[in-house]
């Protein structure tokens, strides 16, 4: 019989990055359990966000402003009516961050200090010492969920499955990570909320940690939950490129203060293909930037005359992972190719946060609010984040639902896993399958051809974490086999145009990527 911690959680939130704490401070002083596979702020992407977070408060900017160059960003197919409420709601949010300690940054008459980013048409990204605004923010909240004796943590657990009892989600499987005791631990909850990031290491070049490889929204599809948009895959066009993994960030910001995209030719690439140059959206850009790399050409961010000799201020971040590798942004353009990022679909969600199953919640990049359509705007996830844990909290406090508690059963019993996953072949293969195959430019041969791969180490698989890593992998692949068009992050060089019948969402159970 498994062993449990306490008897029945009342809320157990799914992953240590910001939507999770955010949600757990919003939640108190209700008795909330946060699993994290790492040490809160270690696993997760938001730690590294460079950028900051998008929200209209400079005196030029509005709300519709905002709106617009989301919609704009998304290609065709955002949801207004999600769009709307999380940009209303973002100030709001940033004063909560504010009150937790977050110093933004500011100018000297103390208003906020905010950057310019692609796609949008103000300078609106809220920030901290120019690219630390992710490291800053988890530094507050971990503070504050410390100080907070409702929130107990719970580090080094990696949750492998959600617990369906009927039409409720009644807790989770959890195993402690390697190195550990291997027996699984059951978390009976009255409400489980999934905030376990998103997808990155499915591919061989991210930016992301190891952790976000998919395994909230795997293990939410296997469970049953509806899975919206998963072939929307973000690459990211100015990852650092020496070879590092995860691949260190070059921030948009660089571009948003006019830093260029050469290739060694020294030509601007990037003015072929788009009016707005380098500030063009992030997938038309990493498209770019990916055709050079391709060609032999190589891509290249000059930020010496833009930034200069003020880069190890503006940007120490992006300074410090450029000097570990040899190169000095402040005389030398930084060598960059395009990394997965963001992950736009995810696990279905309403305005409230809640999953199509009864007793789950979801929030940040494991979901799909519809907020990014086909392509996410820079710097508004850590803002989707903040609003919808927000909305589940409050939700949560007014309609948790009739505890469905039971007696647990042998179902969390042992089972050998000696590996940790992130040192897998198996992942390995997978990783390049999925950016051979499934990356920047799909068809529908490489397509096909990865199904078969992933059905593959699908069948020789014996291990739970892994099922969830390539329950992901699937529906991504064949969520981008059956959109047969192309679409802000989905390129299929088979049908490289938007097609009118394609303007829209699709959803997708992992049923029905079985019966492909
Ligand atoms: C960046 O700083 O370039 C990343 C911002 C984002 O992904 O939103």
């Amino acid at each position: 019989r498994p062993q449990s911690f306490n008897g029945i959680d009342d809320i157990v939130i799914v992953g240590g990055g910001l939507a999770g704490l955010f949600c757990a401070l919003k939640l108190s002083p209700r008795p909330v359990t946060i699993l994290a596979a790492a040490p809160i702020g270690h696993g997760a992407s938001s730690a590294w966000a460079q950028g900051g977070i998008a929200a209209a408060m400079s005196p030029g900017d509005t709300f519709e402003k905002h709106v617009a160059d989301t919609l704009a960003a998304g290609a065709g197919i955002v949801d207004e009516k999600m769009t709307r409420m999380m940009v209303a709601e973002g100030p709001a949010r940033i004063h909560d961050l504010l009150e937790y300690g977050v110093p933004f940054d500011r100018d000297l008459e103390g208003k906020l200090l905010l950057s310019r980013e692609a796609a949008h048409s103000e300078r609106r990204i809220v920030r901290v010492k120019g690219d630390m605004a992710g490291k800053a923010i988890m530094e507050a909240l971990i503070a504050a969920v410390r100080r907070t004796p409702s929130i107990r943590v719970i580090e080094g657990y990696v949750v492998e499955e959600l617990v369906r009892e009927g039409r409720f989600i009644s807790g989770v499987i959890a195993r402690p990570d390697a190195g550990q005791s291997k027996k699984r631990v059951a978390f009976p909850a009255r409400a489980v909320v999934l905030c376990s990031g998103g997808i990155g290491h499915l591919y061989a070049v991210t930016t992301n940690p190891w952790e976000a490889c998919g395994q909230g929204l795997g293990m939410a599809a296997r469970a049953g939950a509806i899975i919206a948009d998963p072939e929307f895959v973000q690459f990211h066009p100015t990852a650092i490129n020496i070879g590092k993994d995860p691949a260190p960030l070059a921030t948009e910001a660089l571009r948003g203060d006019g830093a260029q995209l050469l290739n060694a030719a020294g030509h601007r690439f990037m003015l072929d293909i788009h009016p707005d140059g380098e500030l063009a959206p992030r997938d038309i850009v990493s498209r770019g930037v990916f055709a050079e790399v391709q060609a032999g050409r190589g891509a290249f961010l000059d930020c010496t005359k833009a930034v200069g000799k003020h880069f190890p201020e503006m940007f120490p971040t992006v300074y410090a992972s450029c000097m570990a590798a040899g190169i000095d942004p402040v005389t030398q353009a930084i060598p960059v190719v395009p990394a997965v990022h963001y992950h736009m679909g995810g696990v279905l969600t309403d305005a409230e946060g809640r999953t199509s199953i009864d007793g789950l919640w979801a929030a940040g990049e494991v979901t799909s609010t519809g907020v990014h359509g086909a392509n996410r705007l820079a710097s508004n996830s850590l803002l989707e984040a903040v609003v919808f844990a927000a909305r589940i909290a409050e939700n949560i406090k007014g309609t948790l639902p009739t505890p469905q508690l039971t007696e647990w059963g042998d179902n969390a019993g042992e089972n050998d896993d000696p590996v940790t996953v992130e040192d897998s072949p198996q992942l390995k293969i997978l990783r390049q399958v999925m950016s051979d195959c499934v990356g920047v430019i799909r068809t529908r041969e490489s397509l096909v051809k990865a199904i078969r791969e992933i059905a593959q180490l699908e069948r020789d698989n014996t291990r739970m974490r892994f099922t969830n890593i390539i329950t992901t992998a699937k529906l991504i692949a064949v969520g981008a086999l059956r959109r047969t068009e192309s679409r802000g992050g989905h390129f299929r060089a088979d049908c490289p145009q938007e097609q009118p019948e394609w303007r829209r969402r699709t959803y997708l159970t992992l049923a029905d990527a079985n019966r492909l």
